[in-house]
């Protein structure tokens, strides 16, 4: 229950089109077809209702090599960039290793214990070596989906500051009802221009293993910048069986997807059920989007090394520590419920038996 892929299988529809295209024996360097592009483009569309033109796309292997292009491309060494934590580690691991600097804007946390931009901390720390935002939109680890005025309001910061926005968009297939996704690059002409935006099939249908994603620039200087390191480090065109694993997936994968949210929700529902019982010890406030629930465990007065003891040695569960989202994720822990019901039940049981142990 902690790394970000799901214990669920990939569709038996994405299967079937690879065992097909297998029997077509040759596997030459394949560009990725139109016709994929056009899946996705056709996706976007009828799921967030924005639509993109096929030329706006470019092929990537994973989504956080994306992000290390963006960084070279629209930054300098000894530039800043910001990240909302806690967020996925490596958003700040990816500035650092290109001798950037991570500018914290940590998320600010409501009374209810829930999470939102904070934007007077943001401002207060804007300066003229800041470059980029990286966005992670619906947000991992915290499951917020932010609202469209909520973005309404970094978009327009971004403006005024020139800010490059990595919009990380690749959870926004998994979002709950009533919630919305809103893209980042959907918000007006003037952000479009600024924006890089990531999605895939890789969470959506546990495909993290075809490695393929797209990354989708709408404006045409932005898109020769970023490709100048893009080709630099040769970034090829992709594999034949996640070309066609893909377009299946976005062609077909409509009422899989609907079904697969279905399931989650039960499995959201048992957790919040033990979370409510133990309210005194963890506290769950559910996710809007993703399939990760992120615990706060204050109550049980444990550090995270203890923490993270406890669910490995008395609850036998493998979550991710909070700590490792950045500081502010300390006391936390990362649970993701993307399993099986059989394998839910298991892990709620022995939570439940742990923590009705725990003194
Ligand atoms: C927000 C976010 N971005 C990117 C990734 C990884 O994407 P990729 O495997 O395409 O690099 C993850 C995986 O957990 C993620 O949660």
């Amino acid at each position: 229950m902690w790394v970000a892929d799901m214990d669920i299988d990939t569709p038996s529809f994405v299967v079937q089109a690879v065992k097909k295209r297998l029997e077509f024996t040759n596997f030459g360097y394949e560009e990725l077809p139109l016709s994929t592009i056009i899946s996705q483009i056709n996706w976007i569309k009828r799921h967030h209702g924005l639509e993109f033109r096929p030329e706006e796309f470019l092929y990537s292997h994973s989504v956080v090599a994306s992000i290390n292009v963006a960084i070279e491309a629209f930054s300098d060494i000894g530039d800043n960039i910001i990240v909302q934590t806690p967020v996925y580690p490596p958003f700040f691991k990816s500035i650092v290793t290109h001798d950037r600097e991570v500018l914290y804007n940590p998320l600010k946390r409501d009374e209810d214990g829930s999470y939102s931009f904070d934007i007077e901390d943001l401002l207060s720390k804007i300066n003229n070596k800041t470059k980029m935002l990286l966005l992670c939109s619906p947000h991992n680890p915290v499951g917020r989906v932010w609202r469209e005025e909520e973005l309404r309001e970094l978009a327009d910061i971004c403006v005024e500051h020139n800010i490059v926005v990595f919009a990380d968009e690749i959870h926004s297939d998994l979002v709950y009802d009533p919630n919305i996704h809103t893209p980042f690059a959907s918000l007006g002409s003037d952000i479009k221009k600024l924006t890089i935006t990531a999605m895939g099939v890789g969470k959506t249908f546990n495909m993290a293993g075809f490695a393929i994603s797209s990354i989708i620039i709408s404006d045409d200087n932005l898109r020769k910048t970023f490709k100048i390191v893009y080709d630099k480090i040769h970034f090829a065109q992709g594999a034949s069986l996640s070309h066609i694993a893909m377009e299946y997936a976005y062609n077909h994968g409509d009422q899989w997807l609907k079904e697969l949210k279905e399931h989650l929700v039960d499995n959201l529902y048992m957790l919040q059920q033990v979370c409510k019982k133990h309210s005194d010890k963890i506290s769950l406030i559910p996710p809007q989007g993703t399939y990760l629930a992120w615990l706060d465990c204050a109550g049980m007065n444990l550090n995270d090394s203890e923490l993270n003891n406890f669910f490995i040695h008395k609850a036998k569960l493998g979550l991710s520590s909070g700590i490792a989202f950045s500081r502010n994720g300390s006391g936390h822990m990362r649970l993701n419920f993307a399993v099986s019901s059989e394998i839910m039940m298991r892990a709620i049981d022995q939570l439940d038996g742990a923590l009705v142990d725990f003194k």
